[in-house]
């Protein structure tokens, strides 16, 4: 049997919102100890390099559920300037991926359903929110509320992504991303990461892949936010085919970045028992997968990150994200060179991980 998780994927995103968090998140018990922190991450201290990427902590009851529980490094849910509605429910499915997600079997539809596995190590599911978001004076004035909950040793990252608006040309597109960062620092959140794992209105694909657009939003997003702040990318899953493309966009963002999360999702078209899409409405045929079967996808880009880092002589942070739901999963990210290592799915259906981590004592 799973533990009831903290967002519950058989209501909408909005009860979610205004509900939750549930389980434990919700019991008011503070498990943190008052202990010195000890590991560096980007200068601050830290308990222990573990916590929550952006997505599943909708706003700040569900960052203080987090914090209190012991994740230590936790990003409030991706937002946006400007208000924007969610993708119609169902936008969390369970799959079923038989092992791994690679690039082949990704290609082919995927079964999804609310029908939950038994064993939490081996949840995977869809993740399709659009990047939902209220207006920036909402957020801003719950960002600080969040970080009122902020422990000693413990850190809140803001996520930022940009709006095309109508009539918007591709720089207005990637101001839009710089103005989102500064509204975050002004609500005095000091770890910033820029969404670019979306459309990109350049060209055809998402954002990451293209050099010229990753520069540019990091140039703009560095200078509005000052020297001070500091700043993250979260990109997706670069084949291998993609290495010198990699290499590439690591080299052009150093300038203005301390640090990459690796990664978001690997999307696949989903389908319900019928083989009809699952997901109502259009371009949702493919979802973003997460969870245990995309392990290996993360854990692959942080040691090519790794080895990057080495081979340039780089200092930049690497955030391992993918398919962490077991504290053995949290260790090898760490061998693999992950200086903070994140959890989404794994920690949905284990509140307790972060206190699993701890236990390991390493
Ligand atoms: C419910 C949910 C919502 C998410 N929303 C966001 C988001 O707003 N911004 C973002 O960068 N990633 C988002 N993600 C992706 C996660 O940050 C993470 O990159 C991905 O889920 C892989 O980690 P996991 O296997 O531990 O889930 C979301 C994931 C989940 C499960």
């Amino acid at each position: 049997m799973l533990k009831t998780p903290f967002y519950d994927p058989n209501l909408s995103y909005e009860d979610n919102y205004d509900e939750g968090p549930f389980g434990s998140f919700a019991d008011g018990k503070d498990l943190r100890k008052n202990q010195e922190p000890t590991y560096d991450f980007l200068g601050f201290k830290i308990n222990t390099p573990f916590g929550i990427p952006a997505g599943p902590l909708l706003n700040s009851k569900f960052c203080k559920g987090a914090f209190e529980k012991g994740f230590d490094v936790i990003h409030y849910k991706t937002r946006r300037t400007a208000d924007f509605p969610c993708n119609p429910f169902p936008n969390v499915l369970f799959v079923k991926t038989d092992g791994d997600l690679t690039l082949e079997k990704s290609k082919n539809p995927l079964k999804g359903s609310l029908n939950a596995p038994e064993n939490s190590s081996e949840v995977s599911i869809t993740n399709s929110f659009g990047n939902p978001s209220p207006d920036a004076s909402v957020w801003q004035e719950d960002m600080k509320k969040a970080l009122e909950a902020e422990g000693k040793g413990q850190i809140l990252v803001g996520s930022i992504v940009g709006t095309i608006k109508e009539g918007f040309s591709p720089e207005d597109y990637y101001d839009d991303f710089a103005l989102g960062a500064k509204l975050i620092k002004e609500s005095g959140v000091k770890v910033i990461e820029l969404n670019l794992s979306c459309p990109n209105v350049a060209s055809e694909g998402v954002l990451c892949y293209s050099p010229d657009a990753v520069e540019s939003i990091c140039k703009k997003a560095r200078v509005a936010v000052g020297p001070k702040a500091k700043l993250l990318i979260k990109l997706g899953y670069f084949s291998k085919d993609q290495q010198n493309l990699l290499e590439n966009i690591v080299e052009r963002v150093d300038p203005f970045v301390d640090g990459i999360s690796v990664i978001n999702t690997i999307p696949a078209p989903v389908v319900d028992e019928k083989g009809h899409q699952a997901l109502p409405g259009e371009g949702r045929l493919k979802a973003g997968i997460c969870g245990a079967s995309i392990k290996w996808a993360g854990l692959d880009m942080v040691k090519r990150l790794n080895e990057i880092r080495k081979k340039g002589g780089y200092d930049f942070v690497i955030v391992g994200v993918g398919g962490v739901m077991t504290p053995d999963d949290y260790l090898e990210y760490r061998e693999a060179g992950a200086d903070l290592v994140q959890s989404a799915t794994g920690a949905m259906w284990n509140p307790e991980l972060a206190q699993d981590v701890k236990a390991l004592g390493k």
